[in-house]
């Protein structure tokens, strides 16, 4: 078979098959389920610890820590989604900003997101992070809101540039007057604590959610759910799932690996 044949071949078996996935977007790590099975117990305690805001209280700060692939980031979208619908509902002036330090790359990132997030914009250099900082302040100030900084894989922040801008962070509260902050850390690194600065450690984790690896079984309803809008009905059967959450398991437990074990699953009996 010439080359053009070859790929001929390999498109018209995906275009012509009847499929496997029905949605295969739903397998995808950003995908944010609606359910998030096992993870009620988190679900509740992020949700008890930010609640206050609705009623114009600064909550805690937050140090969220586990292993990777155990709902940290899912679980955190879903409790500050659900948190604004409310706030939004009854007038509550309260906002809040994720922002993946990994991704963002940069502490003056970081801060150029937090700053877009409130409605300031930042040149992509020129500014020292300090400015940026102050001006991220004054502007929130101005807006006399209760935010929230969500800071996702935030050890890469202290392991690039140490732990100032978080020290920054921990004491904004004494330089505000309308607005207040809180700040919810999140890391895969259960070593971050011994990093940190201990005035910033305690600050960061006047509440601190922990969670745990997933087991084969947790894994396996957590599969099954997300199997149920990804692939059409009958075609995944119960052996592949219990076999895909079992090899997760034996890792160590990381839902992410799970679901990944499954869309590849799916990808090569497409191919078949
Ligand atoms: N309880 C759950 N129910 C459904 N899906 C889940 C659940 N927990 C995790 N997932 C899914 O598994 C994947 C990994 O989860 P998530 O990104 O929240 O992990 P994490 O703890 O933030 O990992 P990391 O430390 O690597 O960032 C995501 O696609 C997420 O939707
Ligand atoms: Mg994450």
């Amino acid at each position: 078979m010439d080359n053009a044949n070859i790929l001929d071949d390999v498109f018209n078996k995906i275009i012509n098959s009847t499929g496997i996935f029905r949605d295969r977007d739903v397998l995808r790590h950003d995908y944010l389920p609606e359910r998030l099975p096992h993870r009620e117990e988190q679900i509740r305690r992020l949700g008890e610890a930010v609640a206050p805001v609705l009623k114009g209280s600064r909550c805690s700060n937050i140090f969220i820590y586990g292993k990777t692939g155990t709902g940290k980031t899912a679980v955190t979208k879903y409790v500050l989604n659900s948190l604004e619908i409310r706030a939004r509902k009854i007038n509550a002036p309260v906002s809040f900003c994720y922002v993946n330090c990994r991704l963002a790359g940069t502490e003056y990132r970081v801060l150029s997101a937090l700053c877009r997030s409130i409605g300031v914009s930042v040149p992509f250099t020129g500014l020292s992070s300090g400015e940026v900082f102050d001006r991220f302040r004054a502007n929130l100030d101005g807006l006399g809101i209760i935010f929230i900084v969500a800071l996702d894989e935030v050890d890469v922040l202290v392991k690039n540039r140490s732990d100032i801008l978080l020290y920054e962070f921990t004491r904004i509260n004494e330089t505000l007057s309308r607005s207040k902050v809180s700040i919810i850390g999140i890391s895969n690194d259960l070593r971050l604590k011994e990093f940190l600065d201990p005035r910033v450690l305690s600050s960061l984790s006047e509440e601190e959610i922990v969670f745990r690896p997933y087991d084969a079984s947790e894994l396996r309803d957590i599969l099954r759910e997300r199997a149920q809008m990804a692939f059409h009905d009958g075609v995944l059967s119960e052996g592949a799932l219990s076999l895909c959450a079992a090899l997760a398991a034996a890792e160590h437990g990381d839902a992410r690996r799970a679901l990944d074990l499954l869309r590849v699953a799916g990808e090569v009996a497409e191919r078949k």
